[in-house]
C-alpha cells in the first residue's frame, strides 16, 4: 500500500510515519509513502496557497492550482484521492476496510475554511468525515483515516488482534487489564486468573454486550 499526502504542514504526516507501529511496516516494506508539500507547486514568488472566498465570507479558501499541480503530480493511474471534511460521508471501519484493499491512496490536507470546490469537482473519489466535530487540522483527520487503512494491511498487524476489536463485528471490544492482578487495591475480575477458557470467552461476550448496550445501544438496533 501506498500512501500520497497533500499538505502544508509536513512534519506533521512526518511523525506519524517514523514512529510506532507505522515505521516498522514502513521499514519491512509493507507500506510506502509520499509527503508533498502544497507550498512547492505554487506558481508565484510568494508561494501563496490560500485566498479570499469569492461571495465573501470568513476564512480563507486553499487555491485550487497548488493543489492540482501536485495531483497531477502523482503519476499512478489506479489511485484512490481522499480529502477529510466535516462535509464529508460518515467514515466508517467499513470504509477503511474498502480503502485497505486499494494500492494507492492520496489525502488531501485541507486548512483555513475548506478547498476550492472545482479541485474536489475534478480529482476527489471520496469525501469523508471522521466525526460530527471540526477540527483546525486536515493533517489529523488524513493521519487518522491513514491508520484506520494501513493496519488492516496484510502482515501490519496480527489477524487475531484484528478479529476482537470493537467494529469488526457489532459488539464493542470487551475490557482489558494486564500485571499487576491488583493495582490500588483494584483486582483483576477472577475470572480472567482462572485459565478456564471457555469461562474467560463467555465473560468477554457479556462484557462487550455491556459496554455496547451503554456506550453505543445504537449499533443493537438491528
Ligand atoms: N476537518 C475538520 N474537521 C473534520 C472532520 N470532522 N472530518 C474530517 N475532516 C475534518
Amino acid at each position: 500500500m501506498k500512501f500520497k499526502i497533500l499538505t502544508l504542514f509536513p512534519e506533521i504526516i512526518e511523525g506519524f510515519f517514523s514512529s510506532s507501529i507505522m515505521a516498522k511496516a514502513v521499514e519491512r516494506g509493507l507500506i510506502e509513502y509520499e509527503i508533498l508539500n502544497i507550498r512547492d507547486y505554487a506558481l508565484d514568488k510568494h508561494k501563496k496557497c490560500d485566498d479570499y472566498p469569492f461571495g465573501g465570507g470568513a476564512g480563507m479558501v486553499l487555491k485550487a492550482e497548488p493543489l492540482a499541480l501536485a495531483l497531477d503530480s502523482i503519476k499512478a493511474k489506479d489511485k484512490t484521492v481522499i480529502f477529510p471534511t466535516p462535509s464529508g460521508v460518515k467514515y466508517t471501519q467499513q470504509l477503511a476496510e474498502q480503502f485497505s484493499k486499494e494500492s494507492e491512496i492520496v489525502l488531501v490536507c485541507g486548512r483555513y475554511e475548506g478547498i476550492d470546490q472545482r479541485v474536489i469537482d475534478e480529482y476527489v473519489d471520496h469525501e469523508v468525515s471522521i466525526g460530527d466535530y471540526v477540527i483546525s487540522s486536515g493533517e489529523i483527520s488524513s493521519l487518522v483515516v491513514i491508520d484506520s487503512i494501513y493496519r488492516l494491511c496484510d502482515g501490519v498487524i496480527t489477524k487475531e488482534s484484528l478479529e476482537e476489536e470493537s467494529f469488526q463485528g457489532k459488539y464493542l471490544e470487551y475490557p482489558h487489564y494486564t500485571r499487576p492482578a491488583e493495582f490500588r487495591g483494584l483486582k483483576v475480575p477472577d475470572v480472567l486468573l482462572s485459565g478456564n477458557h471457555r469461562v474467560i470467552e463467555e465473560w468477554r461476550c457479556k462484557k462487550r454486550y455491556e459496554k455496547t448496550l451503554n456506550n453505543r445501544p445504537d449499533l443493537l438496533k438491528d
